[in-house]
């Protein structure tokens, strides 16, 4: 890090205590980060951990994340290993010994984090891809029909779309809701439950919407489907699809007791992880539908065929759906330490600050007569996404509104718009308190 002439004159090098100088003949003056102690009780002390710009009020943490010190560190330690030698520390990394593969210890990491199997990840580049690979590797026929909801998100919707045309098989979308006041655990599963056709192989839901801020019962809705999987043949049973990616990091629950059969997300937005990585995780015998689309660098068994000119042997395992050929494997392997950094803090503790503060805010929205709250009130129907709408105002403007004060919003990109906050943990109650006051001034 090259320190910038205005930190030394604002002070905040020495003052941040976040940084040692070091003399470099090459470079001039350089900066290391040393590890800066973090009381993981402490949310002050947890927010010192980021670069996130001081005079913003940072509330769209559920979009990019900025990633916490130890996982910079990580970052820098592989880049500078790639840049001195790259085929050395990629051989020995990625192609030596079981024990030493690093992608195989994001694998652990994140088994820990979903309480699964390290073997049942596939690491991907983003919660897009996850659903890419699962959609284009299903091997579904002209008569079936994936059944979604009209709350996904455009990537998750086209996903559906680009397999469904590959496959030949049909798309059926439901409207779960169409205001906050009608959304219940019960209800939208019993929707759910009489949606289920003989056609239906594949259900496919959002674990939190980004449209709305609405939390699914995601594992009422796999219960309905294990129920409706009691009276169908082996090779007919429903799969069961969620896009999990704004509920992974902010709602302390296994995904491995979710009660899906593949579960994809980003690790680049509430883990906290480097940009472009992801995962998906599923149990062995649902990997077993997958035919990999895009070949992997982590599997031996279809290199081994290859080579030997065979078709791989078994079934497809989690590895063979982790996209190849090379990746930015210092952001991959920087995973490691987000699942660590959220393990310090705690899953429950994250979970039960983003509830909070969120929640906060949304009591805060519902008491403005200017203001309508598209996100329910229960935490057990919403997590870290907050929408809402001001009377007579387009959400862009809303958002511009807030920018003019320091606070990062945003307009959802959906058919119907909506202003979004997401408070996240590096947020306070003062960030929440601010944004309320500049909300009740546009009455
Ligand atoms: C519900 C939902 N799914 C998927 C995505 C895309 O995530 P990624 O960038 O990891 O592909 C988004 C984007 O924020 C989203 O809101």
């Amino acid at each position: 890090m090259v320190i910038a002439r205005r930190d030394f004159l604002k002070g905040t090098v020495t003052a941040s205590l976040a940084s040692s100088l070091l003399l470099s003949p090459a470079v001039g003056v350089i900066a290391r980060e040393l590890p800066l102690e973090m009381d993981p009780h402490d949310w002050a002390s947890i927010r010192a951990q980021f670069k996130l710009a001081s005079e913003v009020v940072h509330l769209s943490n559920f979009f990019l994340a900025s990633t916490p010190l130890p996982v910079r560190e990580a970052m820098a330690r592989h880049r500078q290993a790639f840049d001195e030698n790259p085929y050395t520390y990629l051989e020995d990394h990625m192609f030596g010994a079981a024990q030493d593969m690093l992608w195989r210890k994001v694998c652990v990491a994140a088994a820990d984090y979903v309480n699964g199997q390290a073997e049942e990840i596939a690491l991907t580049t983003s919660t897009t891809q996850g659903l890419s690979m699962i959609y284009n590797g299903l091997r579904l026929q002209p008569h079936q029909e994936i059944l979604t909801t009209t709350h996904e998100w455009y990537t998750h919707d086209e996903a559906m779309r680009l397999a469904s045309l590959k496959w030949g098989a049909s798309i059926r979308r439901i409207d779960l809701y169409q205001h906050r006041d009608e959304v219940s655990a019960e209800r939208i599963v019993e929707q759910v439950r009489h949606a289920i056709m003989p056609a239906t192989r594949v259900v496919a839901m959002t674990w939190v919407h980004s449209g709305t801020g609405v939390r699914l019962p995601i594992k009422d809705i796999g219960t309905v489907i294990i129920e409706a999987n009691r009276k169908r043949e082996q090779n007919n049973q429903i799969l069961y699809v969620v896009d999990g990616v704004h509920g992974f990091g902010c709602i302390d629950q296994d995904v491995s007791d979710l009660g899906c059969d593949f579960f994809s997300s980003g690790t680049h937005k509430w883990i906290l992880g480097p940009h472009g990585t992801g995962l998906v995780w599923a149990k062995e015998a649902s990997w077993a539908h997958i035919i990999p689309t895009i070949p992997s660098i982590m599997a031996s068994e279809p290199a081994n065929a290859w080579r030997q000119e065979r078709a791989p042997m078994g079934a497809t395992q989690a590895c063979w759906v982790s996209p190849g050929g090379f990746l930015a494997f210092e952001n991959q392997w920087g995973v490691i330490e987000a699942f660590e950094f959220i393990k310090q803090i705690g899953r429950k503790r994250i979970a039960d600050r983003v509830a909070q503060l969120n929640g906060a805010l949304k009591e805060g929205l519902e008491q403005m007569h200017h203001v309508t709250l598209h996100t329910p009130l229960q935490p057990e129907l919403s997590a870290g996404i907050v929408c809402c709408e001001v009377k007579g105002m387009e959400p862009r403007a809303v958002v511009s509104a807030l920018k003019n004060h320091s606070i990062i919003a945003s307009a959802t990109p959906y058919r119907q718009s909506t202003v979004r906050f997401s408070a996240g943990i590096v947020n306070s109650t003062a960030d929440i308190e601010k944004t309320l006051k500049v909300m009740a001034s546009l009455a």
